[in-house]
Order: C-alpha cells, then sequence, then structure tokens
C-alpha cells in the first residue's frame, strides 16, 4: 500500500482513526465506546414497527425534511437552521469539505476527539492542535486562527466542560468557522445552542448515538446560520439519511422525557462510580458527559486496560504523552458499574 501508486499519496500515508472495539463476544462489559446502556425510546419501536415495508422500494426525502422540521421545533429554529447526517461524523467530513480552502487549516483541542487530526489529513490540509492546560482546561493563550475550529464540550475524552463564557468570546474573535460538538451536551450542565442562533459563525452539533440509543441507526445533526446549512446541503450525498433512520430519530426526538429520564440515571451511576474509583485510589475529572476520565493511582492505565479486558470488561486506552496515563470508562447499567468495581477491587 506504502509503495503503490494508484493511491493517493495523502491516503497511503493516512494513519487511519481506529474506533473503538464492537466485540461480538457475548457476556462482554462494553464500557469502551460511549454507547448508552439503557434502550431507546419505546416510541422508536412502535414508529419502525408502522413503517410499512413496501416503503422501503423508495428513496427517502432527500433533505430529511420530518425529521429536520422536529429539530427545528424542538430547539426553536428554522427549517432552513438544520442540517441532519449520517452520524455527525458524517457532518464533521462534510465541514472540511465546506469551510476549507486547499491551503487552509483546521484548529482543535489536544487532547479532543481523535477523530478530528484524520479528517484533516483526510481532507489533505494542515491540522493544528492546541494544547489544553495540564489539567485539561481552556489554555490561557487562544488557538492560533483557522478556517474551521472543532470544539468538543464536553469534551472528549476528558469528560469536562469548558466555561461558556470562554466559548462564546472565543467564537466572537474567530474569523472561521466554529463547529461546537455537543456529542454529550444532555448530560451537561449547559449548552452552546444560543451561539448557533445567533453567531454567523457557529455550528453546534448533536447526535443521536450517545443520550438518545441510538448509536445502530447513524444520525447526527446541527444547527447553525442558514447560509453554513446550505453550504453542507450543497456538498452532501443525495439520499445521507436512510429511511429507517429518519423515521426512527424523528420518533426518538418527540419523546424527550425517556431520553431525559436515561440521562439522569447515567448521571446518578456516574456520581457515584466517581466516588468509588476516587476510593480506589483513581483521580477522576469532574465529567459532564456519559464517560469518565480517570488516572489511575497504582498502575499504569495500559496495564489496567489490559487486565480488566482479561476479566471481560472493555475501557478505552489511548496511548501517547498527553492521553496515555488516564483512561476513559462509559458510564454502564448500576449492574455493569458493580462488577467493575469488584474486578477493580480484586486488581489494586
Ligand atoms: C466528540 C464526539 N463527536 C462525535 C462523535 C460521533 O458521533 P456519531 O455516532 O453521531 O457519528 C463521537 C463519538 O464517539 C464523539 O465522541
Amino acid at each position: 500500500m506504502m509503495n503503490n501508486p494508484l493511491i493517493r499519496k495523502s491516503v497511503r500515508t493516512l494513519e487511519a482513526y481506529t474506533p473503538g472495539e464492537q466485540p461480538r463476544r457475548p457476556g462482554l462489559v462494553k464500557l469502551n465506546t460511549n454507547e448508552n446502556p439503557y434502550p431507546p425510546s419505546p416510541w422508536v419501536a412502535e414508529a419502525l414497527t408502522a413503517l410499512p415495508v413496501e416503503t422501503l422500494r423508495l428513496y427517502p426525502d432527500p433533505a430529511s425534511t420530518g425529521l429536520r422540521q422536529t429539530i427545528a421545533d424542538l430547539h426553536e429554529v428554522g427549517l432552513d437552521q438544520v442540517f441532519a447526517g449520517n452520524g455527525s461524523d458524517e457532518i464533521l467530513a462534510l465541514c472540511t469539505r465546506a469551510f476549507v480552502e486547499d491551503d487552509g487549516t483546521i484548529g482543535y483541542f489536544m487532547p479532543s476527539y481523535s477523530l478530528y487530526p484524520v479528517l484533516a489529513a483526510i481532507r489533505a490540509v494542515r491540522g493544528v492542535a492546541s494544547e489544553l492546560t495540564e489539567s485539561f482546561e481552556w489554555p490561557a493563550r487562544d488557538p492560533e486562527p483557522a478556517s474551521l475550529f472543532f470544539l468538543t464540550n464536553p469534551n472528549a475524552p476528558t469528560s469536562m466542560q469548558f466555561p461558556k463564557g470562554k466559548i462564546s468570546a472565543f467564537c466572537k474573535r474567530f474569523s472561521g468557522v466554529v463547529l461546537v460538538d455537543e456529542a454529550y451536551v444532555d448530560f451537561a450542565r449547559e449548552s452552546c445552542l444560543d451561539l448557533a442562533k445567533t453567531r454567523p459563525n457557529v455550528l453546534v452539533m448533536r447526535t443521536m448515538s450517545k443520550s438518545y440509543s441510538l448509536a445502530g441507526i447513524r444520525c447526527g445533526y446541527v444547527v447553525g446560520p442558514e447560509p453554513l446549512i446550505s453550504a453542507l446541503f450543497k456538498i452532501k450525498d443525495s439520499y445521507n439519511l436512510n429511511r429507517l433512520t429518519q423515521v426512527a430519530a424523528t420518533a426518538a426526538l418527540k419523546d424527550q422525557a425517556s431520553m431525559r429520564e436515561n440521562a439522569e440515571r447515567i448521571k446518578a451511576t456516574r456520581g457515584r462510580l466517581s466516588t468509588e474509583l476516587e476510593k480506589l485510589g483513581f483521580t477522576v475529572s469532574p465529567s459532564e458527559a456519559n464517560f469518565l476520565w480517570a488516572k489511575p493511582g497504582r498502575q499504569t492505565a495500559g496495564a489496567l486496560f489490559e487486565a480488566l479486558k482479561a476479566e471481560g470488561i472493555l475501557i478505552r486506552y489511548f496511548p501517547g504523552e498527553r492521553t496515555g496515563d488516564h483512561v476513559r470508562i462509559t458510564v454502564g447499567t448500576d449492574e455493569e458499574v458493580d462488577r467493575l468495581l469488584e474486578v477493580l477491587g480484586g486488581l489494586i
């Protein structure tokens, strides 16, 4: 592959993104990809069951109008201020194509969602990482100018939320597009959605994969100023969201009560897990997400990851200078967390 002239040079040298493992082994405690441990709203099953299979013969609505109207109503914005994607990952990739010239740059914090540098490499533009502070907080100096800045809030894998005042002031000063990736916001204190309604350069993105328990349908959306949204429409695949996804996501979004109930349960378990980990000698960052970012006190993070894996518990470990002494643990059900704590108790 490295020397194959049939393949574009930037692809030959690309270090592809490694998604968390999706093993099929039954009985595993899977706390590695920040999925929701609870089922989605029952309205999803009802809506999918009511869908006549015969309609699958036809292409879906290319503009996902029904779904987008539901999102627009939920956030009190116009239909033309909403774009829906095949997972929020698709939206991130589209942003790199819509808002970045060939000689432009893409900025992001370090550490943050590790897909961002890969997207810059795929687009063959420069990715510019701005280091967070030692304790993973907003740095003293603003990130340098870029065509597009990916700002995850709450941040991943660090789980912490940046102060809204910092984000708001940064968006004002920044001349490029700021995409605030709010994948985990339903587990957090506050949202930046109002910035997407008022600032000409701000997009706020959400996903159905975490708080709505629908990682399997692949659906994300973004809210923002109409000119940026219509740029995304211009370059998307014609039918980027399939019919089943449009139906399932619409049903889930209409049942806010069910999503909130699950999010509250996860937040309660998160508090308990955090306290127990601290008792076991971990340093745990204050989480505003459905996962914890924790530094083991008595073992290396890599050894802990492997030891838990051997016991059938999957968590996430990101080797590297800024991340290699921590592990990321998705908050599962109370039973899963009990099992994790039991095994940890025996290991430490
Ligand atoms: C910060 C962040 N953004 C986006 C995504 C991708 O979400 P989706 O499933 O909607 O593609 C993830 C998934 O883990 C994430 O952590």
